[in-house]
């Protein structure tokens, strides 16, 4: 598994233990560099894996804005050379992307098959990414999830936690819907695929249930930890970023569930689950 001190991966290394019947090998930056790839071949010799999880990404959304030659490296072009690789070994591999594939004019939940029109880097680089996967080995299983948080690493609940003891207000943007992820939910929806024996292939969609705005999410997390903060909803443009962001990107997680049985639970008692998990760390 990539991205070790990653969200995602710090999840997946915070459940091993209830998966005895499996041996988890985690990569960090210095095990495997996704720009370069330099020693994978060595490291699918020595380990021989059966599954193979990319959780390791260019994460930093504003940055790959004007960061363009790695974010490609490490989004766009290792996910392809990672899948051949897996299909020489015969390793199963379950990568994982983004909700920033689609442009955002959605009106519904987008199922995996909607047409991509990333309008960020980022995103034009995942989306590369899934192509490249799927181009070099198609029983590959790409998981796009969105608005990722966790106990690990930075993401919206830290910030806005930060935010809300250091301010009396603040304001949030309240005209992008969405459905965040606990990264601890995903990592257990990547194991349950696994368990599962990963025989379904091709392009899933995984985040909590819901249909939130960023304002609704920061109000939530104020509510969660009795602050008094007062959060004022604000729109995109008040809050200009380098890289422009979807105004839309709810995921329809039904082939997800029909094919691996993973029920995704409401966003908000996912919240409250890593909330609590932040108040005794
Ligand atoms: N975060 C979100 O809101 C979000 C939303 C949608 C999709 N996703 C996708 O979900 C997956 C997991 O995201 P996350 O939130 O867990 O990300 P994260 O916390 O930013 O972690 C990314 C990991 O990738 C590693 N990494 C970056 N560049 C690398 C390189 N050149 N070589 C090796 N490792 C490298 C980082 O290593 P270092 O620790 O050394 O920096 C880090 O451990 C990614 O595929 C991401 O694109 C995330």
């Amino acid at each position: 598994m990539t991205g070790k001190n990653g969200q995602l991966g710090s999840e997946l290394m915070g459940i091993q233990m209830s998966y005895p019947g499996y041996r988890f090998v985690f990569l960090d930056r210095k095990d495997l560099d996704l720009s370069t790839l330099e020693g994978l071949s060595g490291l699918f010799e020595q380990y021989q894996p059966a599954f193979f999880v990319n959780a390791g990404a260019y994460t930093a959304v504003d940055k790959a804005e004007s960061d363009k030659e790695l974010a490609m490296s490490v989004n766009g072009i290792a996910p392809g050379k990672i899948a051949a690789i897996c299909k020489q070994f015969g390793t199963k591999l379950i990568h994982v992307s983004t909700d920033y594939v689609f442009d955002g004019n959605g009106e519904y939940p987008y199922l995996p098959d909607h047409p991509t029109s990333p309008v960020n880097y980022y995103g034009q680089s995942k989306l590369q990414g899934e192509q490249a996967a799927m181009e070099a080995n198609n029983a590959s299983i790409i998981i796009r999830t969105a608005w990722v948080y966790s106990a690990y690493g930075n993401n919206f609940v830290k910030t806005m936690l930060r935010l809300m003891n250091e301010r009396p207000s603040i304001g949030v943007v309240s005209d992008q819907f969405g459905a965040p992820t606990y990264a601890r939910d995903l990592a257990i929806a990547i194991m349950d695929i696994i368990e599962k024996g990963a025989g379904h292939y091709g392009i899933y969609h995984f985040s909590n249930e819901g249909k939130i705005t960023w304002w609704d999410f920061a109000v939530a997390i104020k509510e969660i930890a009795g602050l008094n903060c007062q959060v004022n909803p604000i729109s995109t443009a008040d809050f200009p970023t380098p890289a422009k962001r979807p105004a839309y990107s709810v995921l329809d997680k039904d082939k997800l569930k029909k094919d691996y049985d993973v029920q995704p639970r409401d966003w908000k008692a996912a919240l409250k689950e890593c909330m609590g998990y932040l108040e005794r760390i």
